[in-house]
């Protein structure tokens, strides 16, 4: 049976930039954090970088004739802020913006409709230099550059991302170090998701005093929280999990503060965290639409080693992606659900939802119905939350292709269209056919 979405329901691909473009130096851009990070040995595990990366830089029009092929109703990218400003501030280097506008005109042409993120995590090296975002002032210099994209893209831009998951790039980036700029500190990692918040709401306020004719929202990772037993130490730890990853965004956001047991438990391990009024309007400026990137749910128990939370997710061990994370696909109806009884009926987009898996190229096909299957029973549960009522409104997948996966490098294969790194051929896998005929019936079959 075909399960319909609704007739107006927005299909896409996603993609970042540091993932794709490559071209780290042409064109008067900057160095960033993620260059900086994958030219030191160590940082990623097969040494790789994304120098080259899927040379989308080059390769555009060929990408946007294969969202074509793939009958993509719309394209979620994202922009590179050292492209825009090599400094991360001062004056606009005008090539890179011309990319973009290459980009989205030629997005424009055949009909598919571009989602802007102005932040998927390669802040310019020459801000990191001077704190990051563990410092206040890169909010405001992240207003300024949103406010240059408004006025130079806004017309031919209709759906704007201020950040990126915020939870992962100041958690992993400052906190534990496993991302760029690799900086092991708690309270760093407290003091960036402040000032990437409140870069939000600064984007947000430039956004509508240019009085651009578009939506603007943000992208958060949100995952939920279950926990391992019933014994009381491991609901505590799900608990402090959700207030850690979802809340602690979430919360700012839509209801104007941060929940108070968390700023608690920071204080109890030696972190002060202050408020002010002021930022707290900014950041919880109204919105037009939520992004929810759903890859998993996870099961947390109790561990004291663990400093802060005292509380780890478990690895499962079957029915996992390559990444290791367990496909539970009524986690997003799950999710969806939970975001609409506790913030309300927000106007939601999926902007990502995607699978690795172990990609083989014979006779020049890709046969991966894993990743179709993947994709088959979450749009499923897509269909059950707006069957609900939940107004979701599209969904994109991640990934439109292969790509470089942050610390993982190469390793990992997210794309619906395969890439062939030596040759940069495209070949667009099973999913990828699939997700087509998706679209074209506009619905699930199952
Ligand atoms: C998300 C990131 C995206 C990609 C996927 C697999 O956390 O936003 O860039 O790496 O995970």
């Amino acid at each position: 049976m075909l399960y319909e979405f609704p007739k107006d329901f927005i299909w896409g691909c996603a993609t970042a930039s540091y993932q794709i473009e490559g071209a780290f130096n042409e064109d008067g851009k900057g160095p960033s954090i993620w260059d900086v990070f994958t030219h030191t040995p160590g940082n990623i595990i097969d040494g790789s970088n994304g120098d080259v990366a899927c040379d989308h830089y080059h390769r555009y029009a060929e990408d946007v004739k294969l969202m074509e092929t793939l009958n993509l109703k719309a394209y979620r990218f994202s922009i590179s802020w050292p492209r825009i400003f090599p400094e991360g501030k001062g004056s606009v280097n005008k090539k890179g913006l011309d990319f973009y506008k290459r980009l989205v005109d030629a997005l424009n042409s055949a009909s598919i409709i571009p989602f802007a993120t102005i932040y998927h995590w390669d802040l310019p090296q020459a801000l990191e230099e001077k704190g990051g975002w563990a410092d206040l002032d890169t909010s405001k210099y992240f207003a300024d550059y949103s406010y240059v994209l408004f006025k130079e893209l806004g017309d031919s831009i209709p759906f704007w991302i201020t950040l990126n998951e915020p939870a992962v790039f100041t958690y992993l980036g400052y906190g534990i170090g496993v991302h760029a700029p690799g900086k092991k500190d708690s309270g760093l990692a407290t003091k960036a998701t402040y000032s990437a918040l409140l870069a939000h709401g600064l984007a947000v306020e430039a956004y509508r005093s240019l009085g651009v004719k578009g939506q603007i929202g943000i992208t958060l990772n949100l995952t939920p929280m279950h926990s391992a037993s019933n014994k009381e130490e491991d609901i505590l730890s799900a608990r402090r999990m959700d207030l850690m990853w979802n809340r602690w965004f979430l919360d700012p956001i839509f209801k104007g503060s941060f929940p108070q047991e968390f700023i608690e438990l920071l204080a109890k391990n030696g972190i002060s965290f202050e408020v002010d009024s002021e930022h707290m309007k900014k950041i919880s400026l109204k919105i037009d639409f939520l992004g929810v990137n759903y890859y998993t749910r996870n099961i947390v128990m109790y561990d004291p080693k663990v400093p802060l939370i005292n509380a780890r997710s478990i690895e499962p061990t079957t029915n996992k992606t390559e990444m290791g994370w367990e496909i539970y696909p009524e986690g997003l109806y799950e999710l969806l659900t939970s975001i609409k009884r506790d913030y309300g009926n927000i106007p939601l987009y999926i902007t990502e939802n995607g699978s690795a898996f172990k990609d083989e190229l014979i006779d020049e096909k890709v046969d991966d119905p894993e990743r179709e299957d993947y994709l088959k029973r979450h749009f499923y549960q897509a269909y059950r939350a707006i069957k609900d009522g939940i107004d979701l409104k599209g969904y994109f997948v991640w990934s439109l292709m292969d790509n470089f996966e942050w610390a993982y490098g190469y390793t990992k294969r997210f794309g619906i269209v395969y890439v062939d790194y030596p040759t940069q051929k495209r070949i667009i896998k099973r999913s990828g056919y699939y997700y087509r005929k998706v679209i074209e019936y506009n619905g699930v079959e199952l």
